[in-house]
């Protein structure tokens, strides 16, 4: 139901009972705090309105079960503890404690949250382990770490990443970061104190050089060695690099760490024009914000559309449309042959102009420690339903691990922050023993000025595109099938159907 601010109720005064079907929500207001009051069943629950990833308002997300979903990343709520059951969200929302009287609800007083420290108790599996290494410091690791405390696990934690800053929002570094909207601060996945107040040991500008898997131990570029009874591995990807032809090194940029969105702020600033290379996820959302910034912007591509192979060429004309009314310039078929200076030629002979090039042709899983401590490999770092490498005590998640997909029946691997995360956070439950089987239904997104395309499942190669809505409006839903199965549905300004998408796709798998 919408609401104005003006017309929000007070759920205090109480709602009717018959107004609110099974599975609906009511938006209030109590002492000005936004406040969803869902119905499941004959049961009623009062929840922070607002998600606690990027303030996604839940009341235009959906009931699934006992969980509240957000309709912008798909992050999940428990209705009955509040708590983010999982990513992107990791903090819970507010809880009002309800009570029906005759046939009216009424919201009452605010709940404590529930003490977040579970006691470990493994159902199965190996013991608890005395210590974990997790190596990297992306969205799994931190991800992974932040859920074994949660789960109570108390023993030595050490989380080494080589990236400069302590674990932060990659996703946002080609959007609000490049485009100057994200302060630094607000980059940050957790706060600084809590690496201190859980006593997880970050080590950052630390690259873990070798593996000992025999030992038990990892060691470090610098020498110093860190030994683990369990062990993750979660080193995420890294952009692929091109050798282009007389370009200097300083006027080439990729973009995958903090520190690379940082170079191409610094240079932004003076620059008139910029070629992107490659029409990529990442390539056209650098291209948006660097267009957002009023700089010429041109894209290199060998593809007819861009995005072709992910989502089809409809998507692809309806993107690249998107840009070229933002002033975007596409060159597609053609890719770099030289660069002279400031003067770049394409294989068609057509010459550019740009001050600096960003090259978004891709990422490769940062695999070498994985394959040359003999981990069962295959084209990323083979995992179980429950996420363990094939030597005992060691998981993999994120961009590094192939999975079993129950919902495509296929052992696949993906480059999805959300799935990363949830990964991070299945493969902590399993460090700890509880056998949990990874099967969420794969998840992203990607923004492109005032639109986000939102995607579940997981399609590499489908029979048919099915179109519901508007394509050109931005206002519709795309649908890949294989031999009459759904296979991954993309929508655009369609929040809803995307998690009734998932939902669906969820119910599909047994237990
Ligand atoms: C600019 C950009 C925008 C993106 N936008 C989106 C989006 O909108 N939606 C979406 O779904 N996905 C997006 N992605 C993809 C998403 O960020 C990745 O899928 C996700 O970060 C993968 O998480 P991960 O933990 O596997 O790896 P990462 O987050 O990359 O973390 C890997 C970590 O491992 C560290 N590391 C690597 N090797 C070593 C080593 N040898 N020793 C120690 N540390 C090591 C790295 O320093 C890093 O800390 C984007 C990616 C980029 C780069
Ligand atoms: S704002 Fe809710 S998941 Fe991102």
């Amino acid at each position: 139901m919408a609401e104005t601010e003006e017309t929000k109720r007070d759920p205090r005064e109480g709602f009717s009972v018959r107004d609110l079907a099974d599975g609906a929500m009511a938006l209030g207001q109590v002492d000005s705090e936004d406040v969803v009051l869902v119905r499941r069943g004959d049961e009623f629950f009062a929840v922070g309105a607002n998600c606690t990833h990027y303030h996604g308002m839940l009341s235009e997300g959906l009931v699934v079960g006992d969980t509240l979903r957000c309709p912008l990343h798909h992050a999940c709520f428990g209705l009955r503890t509040g708590e983010a059951v999982r990513a992107p969200a990791f903090d819970p929302i507010p809880r009002w404690r309800v009570e029906i009287v005759g046939d009216k609800v009424f919201v009452r007083e605010k709940l404590a949250n529930p003490d977040r420290k579970y006691p470990v108790g493994p159902t199965a599996g190996p013991a608890v382990p005395a210590s974990v290494v997790i190596i990297g410091g992306g969205a799994a690791g931190l991800a992974a770490a932040d859920m074994l405390r949660r789960d109570g696990y108390d023993g030595t934690l050490t989380m080494i990443s080589a990236d400069d800053w302590p674990p932060y929002d990659r996703p946002n570094l080609s959007k609000d970061f490049l485009v100057g909207n994200a302060p630094d601060e607000w980059m940050r996945l957790r706060l600084p104190d809590f690496y201190d107040k859980q006593k997880i040991d970050l080590l950052l500008n630390s690259r873990v050089s070798a593996l000992d898997i025999p030992r038990k131990r990892v060691q470090l570029e610098n020498g110093q060695t860190y030994e683990y009874e369990a062990l993750l591995i979660a080193t995420g990807a890294e952009a692929v690099r091109l050798k282009v032809e007389g370009a200097s090194e300083s006027r080439v940029h990729y973009l995958r760490a903090f520190a690379d969105a940082r170079a191409i702020v610094a240079k932004a600033k003076s620059a008139k024009s910029v070629a992107v290379v490659g029409a990529s996820f990442i390539g056209l959302e650098v291209a948006a914000s660097l267009r957002t910034l009023g700089i010429e912007v041109n894209v290199i591509a060998p593809e007819s559309q861009p995005l072709e192979r992910v989502m089809g060429p409809e998507v692809g004309r309806m993107i690249r449309g998107l840009h070229e009314a933002h002033g975007v310039a596409f060159h597609l078929g053609e890719t770099v042959r030289s660069v002279n200076g400031t003067t770049l030629t394409l294989t068609s002979g057509a010459k550019l102009e740009a001050d600096f090039m960003v090259l978004g042709v891709g990422v490769r899983p940062s695999l070498t420690l994985a394959e040359q401590a003999g981990l069962a490999m295959d084209r990323g770092i083979v995992v179980n339903e429950y996420l363990e490498a094939s030597a005992p005590g060691v998981f993999a998640a994120g961009d590094v691990a192939r999975w079993p997909d129950p919902h495509s029946g296929e052992r696949i691997r993906v480059e999805h922050w959300v799935v990363a995360e949830r990964q991070g956070q299945v493969a902590a439950k399993n460090i700890l023993g509880h056998r949990e089987r990874f099967h969420a239904v794969p998840f992203f997104w990607s923004q492109h000025y005032d639109v986000a395309i939102n995607y579940v499942g997981h399609a590499e190669q489908w029979e048919s595109v099915k179109i519901d809505g508007d394509l050109s409006a931005r206002n519709c839903a795309v649908f890949y099938e294989r031999a009459g199965r759904i296979l991954a549905v993309a929508t655009i300004s369609r929040d809803l159907q995307s998690l009734q998408a998932e939902a669906a796709m969820e119910s599909r798998i047994p237990g």
